[in-house]
């Protein structure tokens, strides 16, 4: 872990910090101690006092992808954003990339992509690379390369010429992707970044992300895409009501029993033979059974006895999916009936 001085100061506000207990060797790309944020809104007569973040502490392991998972309104947004200074806490203090945001040098080497990023609608994709590669400091041939190099990275070199005016959510999306990634960041900082792509664009992002983690990038990203997260990252954190619930090792996640549901995919004029099933946890609807993973088995084989011819059987959640659900404590089970088994 990186050696961190046992106090140190970051934005308006100094923390002691608590000796951290070495869990791994591996050193910190980012380290949050008990960073909180309320927002107060509203008048003298109606202030609203909003506590988006509680007290979190989180490391952010170097050329890692962490995914902080979260429903709407979690908290999300608002963690990247103080991460990158760009909001200042209530409490707390952060050390990233082993100095403070405050810093330029710092600043730097951060690639960010805001959760709704937007850009000047007259300039075409390659004018805009250009512009913020100018600011990463980059001149001449090496700011063209670098530019015709992400164009290429985020499949806009057909459209570079376009303005972005006439660019779809998606086109803009993997502009917003190339602007972050022009400066060839150490630490990419990505709010909801597959929000807007087609399945295909999809698809390349991840493949781009993968890549980049490869290179040795650290990546730090806000989802609720579960698939995103499976395929991607290393570590994911749930976050729930501003409250960090969990950081987990993805591949721990995929080991785990947490249980999913699944869909028992029963021909239609079987229905009678659906009737009377002996399990709570199984829901006989049209065309099939919806059961908890515990009476799989079981359902199956009484299925089975009773000459019911099954289809198939598909999980009707992935277990990252399940085991978030758990962790915020989301009610699941198979009391609420899926059409069509989805
Ligand atoms: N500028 C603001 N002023 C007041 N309240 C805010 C502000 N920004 C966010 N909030 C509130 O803080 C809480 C967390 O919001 P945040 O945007 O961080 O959530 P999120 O997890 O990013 O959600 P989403 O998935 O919808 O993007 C919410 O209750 C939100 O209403
Ligand atoms: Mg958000």
């Amino acid at each position: 872990m990186a050696s961190l001085p046992g106090r140190f100061q970051s934005f308006d506000c100094e923390v002691t910090l608590e000796p951290d207990k070495p869990v791994t060797d591996l050193p910190c790309a980012i380290q949050i101690r008990g960073l909180s944020k309320t927002y107060k809104t509203g008048f003298w007569l109606a202030p609203k006092v909003t506590h988006a973040l509680h007290d979190l502490h989180l490391d952010v392991y170097e050329k890692q992808a962490f995914g902080l998972l979260g429903l709407n309104g979690a908290g999300k947004t608002t963690t990247i954003k103080l991460i990158l200074g760009l909001l200042k806490p209530t409490a707390g203090t952060l050390r990233i990339l082993d100095g403070r945001i405050s810093d330029r040098r710092v600043r730097d080497r951060i690639g960010y992509l805001p959760e709704l990023p937007y850009f000047s609608k007259q300039h075409t994709g390659r004018e805009l690379l250009r512009y913020f590669g100018a600011l990463h400091g980059l001149s001449g041939k090496a700011l063209r390369h670098r530019v015709e190099e992400v164009l290429e990275l985020v499949r806009m070199t057909r459209t570079a010429d376009q303005r972005v005016s006439g660019y779809s959510k998606g086109m803009q999306q993997r502009i917003g992707i190339g602007q972050a990634l022009i400066g060839k960041p150490q630490l990419l900082i990505c709010d909801e970044p597959m929000s807007g792509l087609d399945p295909v664009g999809y698809k390349e992002m991840r493949d781009i992300f993968i890549d980049l983690k490869k290179m040795g990038t650290t990546i730090f990203l806000n989802t609720h895409i579960m698939d995103e997260v499976e395929r991607i990252c290393d570590r994911i954190g749930i976050l729930h009501d501003g409250r960090l619930k969990e950081v987990v090792p993805v591949h721990q996640v995929l080991q785990s029993t947490v249980p999913v549901d699944y869909w028992v995919d029963v021909d239609a004029g079987e229905a009678p033979k659906l009737s009377g099933l002996p399990f709570q946890d199984a829901v006989a609807q049209n065309g099939g059974v919806q059961v908890t993973g515990m009476v799989l088995a079981e359902t199956l084989a009484l299925l089975t006895s009773r000459r019911a011819e099954v289809k198939g059987v598909r999980p009707l959640s992935s277990l990252l999916e399940a085991y978030f659900l758990r962790a915020i404590g989301a009610q699941v089970g198979p009391a609420s009936p899926a059409k069509g088994g989805q």
